[in-house]
């Protein structure tokens, strides 16, 4: 199959169709800008005939990632086919989890969950979040190097998830080791490591299993693992299913927060005239929430698979082919976001962005992410708290989860 290319000159084309934007380099080296760039010129809709993952479409700009998030039974995310990331993960590691099938069982998890996530229960774990933000923050040393990632974004994080399962406190960080092997696609292909990963998500489900029977055997509360124990969707689930819904959940929320929080630091560091302007007018925290998240995109694609032969951007698509949704690059579209690299926490459209995606699957836990920023921002601020980024990050190297392994920074006092 040939991508129609603009590009005139053969060695030219040649390189074009050579691109490979799923390569874990581009991400370990944060040189991911360029090739997106140059897709987004010359081929928005663009063929890899050839890569790790085998054969994929990659949609790089924001209307046609838009146009196929809103024709889910065109395009589809289930588990089936190979599920929602770049790696077909087929047999023991294909699970079945909301995010990775179609309606209507889609709906009827989803609708199960998302109670949840509602603006009474936000309301709820704000007061919770909020006393564990400032818990931590009290605890930082000013004018100390320390590691933003492990001390503060899989802190918070970490403790947002726990509330929000009601997980037993003292294991919180078992939450983590979790969300690290399961989202981690890489170590999911990986001989050296794929039963080691196995081996982590069959410990978490037996540990969330233990819990499950805890609640259900009670009467229902308002935390997540509750609601799905007594629910008629999701409260008898076969073993991958469970697993693959408990991951869903962990990673769902873990890896993006956590990324978002060092991706705000980072990007803050670079734009600092943008956190002035918090420091002048905390009121406009809310509005810098959706641009920060914009600006890190901390999953970087979703997948999905054609089920019908479809045209795309002028490209047919047949039936079978894997299409990769490049959010990182649709939310550095310049005909949606004028100077998208840079982080403008004025930015009037900066909810129109796709890291939580757009449509069916649009991320459920958006609004208690939100939450857990803003209020990490508002409190930093309250302790005047800015915070220089003092070292080169270690970036995590793959492609679907964009973000930091480490970010040594310093907080000095304004
Ligand atoms: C900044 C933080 C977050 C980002 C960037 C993010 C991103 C995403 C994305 C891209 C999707 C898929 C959308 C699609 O396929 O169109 C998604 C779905 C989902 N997210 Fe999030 N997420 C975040 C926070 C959370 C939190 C805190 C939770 C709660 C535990 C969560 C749980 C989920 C779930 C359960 C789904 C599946 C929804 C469905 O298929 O209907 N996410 N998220």
């Amino acid at each position: 199959m040939a991508t129609q290319l603009r590009a005139a000159d053969p060695a030219e084309t040649t390189a074009l169709a050579a691109i490979d934007v799923s390569d874990p380099l581009l991400y370990v080296h944060d040189a991911w800008r360029e090739p997106f760039a140059r897709l987004r010129r010359d081929a928005p809709v663009h063929y890899t005939a050839d890569s790790p993952f085998g054969p994929y479409w990659s949609i790089c700009n924001h209307a046609d990632i838009q146009a196929v998030e809103a024709r889910p039974d065109l395009f589809s995310s289930s588990h089936e086919f190979g599920g929602i990331t770049i790696v077909d993960l087929m047999g023991d590691f294909n699970l079945p989890q909301f995010i990775a099938m179609d309606r209507p069982r889609h709906g009827d998890q989803r609708r199960t969950v998302a109670p949840a996530f509602g603006p009474g229960e936000i309301a709820r774990m704000a007061t919770n979040i909020r006393e564990r933000t400032i818990e931590l923050l009290d605890t930082l040393p000013f004018d100390t190097e320390f590691d933003w990632v492990d001390t503060v974004s899989i802190e918070l994080t970490t403790q947002m998830l726990a509330i929000l399962f009601d997980f037993p406190w003292e294991d919180r960080r078992l939450l983590t080791l979790w969300s690290d092997w399961g989202g981690d696609i890489e170590a999911a292909l990986n001989p050296a490591t794929k039963d080691i990963r196995q081996q982590h998500l069959v410990d978490m489900t037996n540990y969330f299993d233990r819990l499950f029977a805890e609640r259900r055997a009670l009467p229902p509360t308002a935390d997540l693992i509750s609601m799905m124990a007594h629910s008629d969707a999701m409260g008898e689930m076969p073993f991958q299913e469970r697993t693959g819904n408990y991951i869903l959940l962990i990673v769902g929320g873990n890896d993006t927060t956590r990324n978002s929080m060092s991706g705000a630091i980072h990007a803050f560091h670079q734009y600092p005239e943008e956190w002035q302007k918090l420091i002048a007018e905390p009121g406009r925290i809310a509005g810098a929430v959706p641009e920060v998240i914009r600006w890190q995109t901390p999953l970087a694609h979703m997948r999905r698979t054609c089920v019908e032969d479809s045209e795309v951007g002028g490209q047919m698509i047949k039936k079978g082919n894997k299409v990769v949704l490049w959010y990182i690059s649709g939310n550095r579209d310049e005909s949606i976001f004028p100077a998208a690299e840079r982080l403008d926490i004025s930015r009037p459209n900066a909810r129109r962005h796709f890291a939580f995606g757009f449509g069916v699957h649009r991320c459920v836990g958006a609004r208690l992410a939100e939450l857990q920023i803003q209020i990490l921002f508002e409190e930093m601020l309250k302790r005047r708290m800015t915070v220089r980024v003092t070292g080169t990050p270690d970036y995590v190297a793959q492609c679907f989860v964009h973000g930091y392994k480490k970010l040594p920074v310093v907080i000095e006092r304004h």
